[in-house]
């Protein structure tokens, strides 16, 4: 047992926590960071649920996933043949955890660059201590001056049906399914549940997502949705939405899903393997924050101000154990700002120019406002899309699904929103970030010369369209 003394201790070493930690390292402050999270072998497995069950590792499915696909369905379009193709799924898991113990290990390695004390245990409150908090760290006592509280969120189970990772699968058992399920069963169709659908059709199970909402992906631009609505159910997932689903059965032959459709007709779907990926909760199990007062909201989540103040003097939050989008990018921008802000700097988060991306194929990416957010809020706006289908780059690529399309003031033409269903939209997205970030109009974006021939040449066509002078269509 011993007592050490930080300016900073970080409890949680997800993308939040251990780049709040990096940052305030540079910053000049003694820093810790606590992370509970054991790898198979019970060591230490630093990056949070984004590293270890999360982003990294789906990505790396997706991936592995997409070049079966292609190598199946596309390669013959190129002159390519292929005889005897199979997957070898323990391979390409196996392959995936290579890729997670990869950023594990990068982790350990910055921590040490940047001098962060790391403890793998659980972190805890003690007390208020003089000058700061007593923090248990494991076995071991700290006291910190301030404290970064970057906990991150949990997968939300079905009622009544439990995890167990073998059979109702949460993330983490979705990302390790051992043999390609006959035929898989989805609740919920947000990120999660499209990403991993994705991923298992396209080694050969038979999809079926259940959801609901009566719209699919009601968050996203609604002309981006259904254009990904027609590209996913074109390639064979099944999606039934206004769905209410009741009971599951586990018996011999797999498992059951009662469900009730969108006419009010009882069903039931039979499945091999069930992934319940219905939004995630956030996580302050075993923090003890009773011990010093730590307010949270009604739905668990550690209540902050705009500066990821919580009700305590110098405890901040961070990620996704507080409110706003629950992304890794989030997290670490948070992580960023908090350590800038206990540096005396003025740390900032803009939440209007948060990217999202869906990783499916094609992809989905969007920054800013919706055509549907800004008739509700009665702003009057232009529209401009182009679609990949006149973009010779995309020609080239084999893949024309979907478009660009970009939202700007009606006076001012300041850009709004930018929406994109289609191939790298991920990428893509950047621009648009960056061009929001500036403040610039769709006419800035138009006046770029942007390389030919590429992908982006769709969203400076899309800034054509706003003011209806596209070149190429
Ligand atoms: P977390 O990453 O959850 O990290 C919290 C850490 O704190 C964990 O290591 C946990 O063990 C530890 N911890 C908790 N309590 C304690 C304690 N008391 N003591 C010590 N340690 C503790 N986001 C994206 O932006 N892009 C994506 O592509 C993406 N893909 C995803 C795919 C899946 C399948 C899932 C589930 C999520 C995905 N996300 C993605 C979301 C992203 O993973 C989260 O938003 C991000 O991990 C949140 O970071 P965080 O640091 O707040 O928390
Ligand atoms: P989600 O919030 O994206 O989607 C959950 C879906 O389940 C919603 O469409 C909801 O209407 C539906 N739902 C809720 N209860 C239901 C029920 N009882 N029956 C049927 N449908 C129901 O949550 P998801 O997919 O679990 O992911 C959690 C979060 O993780 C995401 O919101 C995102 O923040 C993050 N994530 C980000 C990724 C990325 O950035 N590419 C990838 C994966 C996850």
């Amino acid at each position: 047992m011993s007592n050490k003394q930080f300016d900073v201790i970080v409890i949680g070493g997800g993308p939040g926590g251990y780049v709040a930690a990096i940052r305030a390292a540079q910053l000049g402050f003694n820093t810790a960071c606590i992370d509970e999270w054991k790898s198979a072998k019970g060591g230490p497995a630093l990056g949070g649920t984004c590293t270890n069950v999360g982003c990294i590792p789906s990505k790396a499915l997706l991936q592995s996933s997409e070049n079966f696909e292609h190598a199946g369905k596309h390669f013959a379009d190129h002159g390519i043949q292929l005889s005897n193709l199979g997957i070898d799924v323990a391979k390409m898991l196996s392959r995936k955890d290579g890729v997670v113990k990869q950023n594990n290990d990068g982790i350990v390695y910055l921590f040490k660059k940047n001098k962060v004390a790391f403890f793998h245990g659980r972190g805890s409150f003690v007390k208020a201590a003089e000058g700061g908090y007593e923090v248990k760290a494991g076995d071991e006592t700290l006291t910190g001056k301030h404290v970064i509280l970057a906990t991150g969120s949990n997968p939300r189970a079905l009622p009544g049906a439990p995890f167990d990772e073998d059979n109702i699968l949460s993330n983490d058992g979705a990302l390790r399914i051992p043999t390609v399920p006959k035929r898989l069963g989805l609740i919920g169709s947000g990120v999660i549940g499209l990403e991993m659908g994705s991923v298992w059709r396209r080694l050969g199970s038979e999809v079926t997502v259940l959801e609901a909402l009566p719209a699919f992906l009601g968050a996203v631009d609604e002309q981006i949705a259904k254009e990904a609505q027609k590209a996913f159910v074109k390639q064979g997932l099944k999606i039934e939405l206004g769905v209410k689903v009741g009971e599951v059965k586990q018996g011999k032959g797999g498992l059951s899903v009662a469900y009730t459709n969108a006419k009010g007709e009882a069903q039931t779907l039979a499945v091999d393997k069930l992934i319940v990926s219905i939004g995630r909760v956030p996580n302050t199990i075993g923090l003890n924050g009773e011990a010093v007062g730590l307010k949270l909201d009604e739905r668990g989540a550690i209540v902050v101000d705009d500066d990821c103040k919580t009700n305590l003097p110098n405890v901040w939050a961070i990620g996704d154990v507080v409110r706003g989008p629950m992304l890794a990018h989030k997290a670490e921008e948070e992580g960023v700002a908090v350590a800038e802000r206990i540096a005396g700097q003025h740390g900032h988060v803009n939440f209007n120019t948060i990217p999202w991306v869906i990783y499916t194929s094609p992809e989905i990416a969007w920054v800013g406002q919706t055509e549907q957010q800004l008739k509700a809020a009665g702003r009057a706006y232009k529209a401009g899309a182009f679609p990949f289908m006149a973009n010779g780059r995309a020609r080239a690529l084999g893949d024309t699904t979907g478009m660009v399309k970009m939202l700007s003031d009606a006076k001012t033409d300041e850009i709004l929103g930018v929406h994109i269903v289609g191939p790298f939209a991920s990428e893509l997205i950047s621009e648009a970030v960056v061009a929001m970030e500036f403040k610039a109009s769709a006419e800035d974006i138009a006046r770029i010369c942007h390389a030919h021939p590429s992908l982006s040449e769709a969203t400076k066509e899309a800034a054509l369209a706003v003011d209806k002078r596209t070149l190429n269509l």
